[in-house]
């Protein structure tokens, strides 16, 4: 398959990127700094910049974890035009431009416990995994979106080529529409 790989530059892009690479896939790596530059905020000339994709694989953009009482709305709400809104609108924009059967693959998170600075994050994730779960129902042509919400990844949390098997499950298995993958256990 052709496959965009969305913050194919992070720690978790970087994984996804080379474990759809060895199951012969072929990847095309965007960021805001790579060769193909795109800022998710934005995902509107993706599909012209990129022709032919068969998945679209997100894995970029985060919140910044700023305490309830602390900072300024601005600061608060970081990640809500790129997180959140970003991965809403290019789903919808990959309904336009994905063939049939194509496929949608969000990233989200999940915190074990609540902490200082993660209640924005819970917001994002939560309404990521539920708006995926609920478009998906809708997504016409076969289309297929889910979600992957991992804990923390690095080398003492779950391991980056875990999370990348969610990733590859995801635009894989064609049974795989509304489902929220890659949750810590
Ligand atoms: N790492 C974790 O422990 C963990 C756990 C759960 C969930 N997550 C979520 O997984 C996602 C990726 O996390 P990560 O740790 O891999 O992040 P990361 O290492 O900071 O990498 C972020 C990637 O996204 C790109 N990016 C950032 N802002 C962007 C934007 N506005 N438009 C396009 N690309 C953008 C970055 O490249 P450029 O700077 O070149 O744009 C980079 O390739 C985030 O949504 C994060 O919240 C991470």
């Amino acid at each position: 398959m052709n496959v965009v790989v969305i913050g194919a530059t992070g720690t978790i892009g970087t994984a996804v990127t080379a474990a759809l690479r060895e199951r012969g896939h072929h990847v095309v790596p965007v960021s805001r700094t790579s060769e193909i530059q795109l800022d998710i905020a934005h995902p509107d000339r993706l599909f012209s910049t990129v022709p032919n994709l068969d998945a679209v694989v997100c894995c970029a953009a985060s919140g910044a974890l700023v305490p309830i009482d602390a900072g300024t709305d601005e600061e608060f709400l970081t990640g809500l035009e790129t997180k959140l809104l970003g991965q809403v609108r290019l789903l919808r924009r990959a309904v336009e431009h994905l063939p049939d059967g194509g496929s949608i693959t969000l990233t989200a998170g999940t915190f074990a416990a609540p902490t200082p600075g993660s209640a924005f994050g819970a917001l994002t994730n939560q309404g990521l995994e539920a708006f995926v779960r609920v478009a998906a129902a809708e997504l016409p042509r076969g289309l297929r979106a889910n979600v992957i919400s991992p804990g923390w990844v690095g080398d003492d949390a779950t391991p980056a080529d875990v999370v990348a098997a969610a990733y590859v499950r995801a635009v894989e298995d064609p049974t795989l529409n509304g489902q929220t993958l890659g949750r810590p256990t």
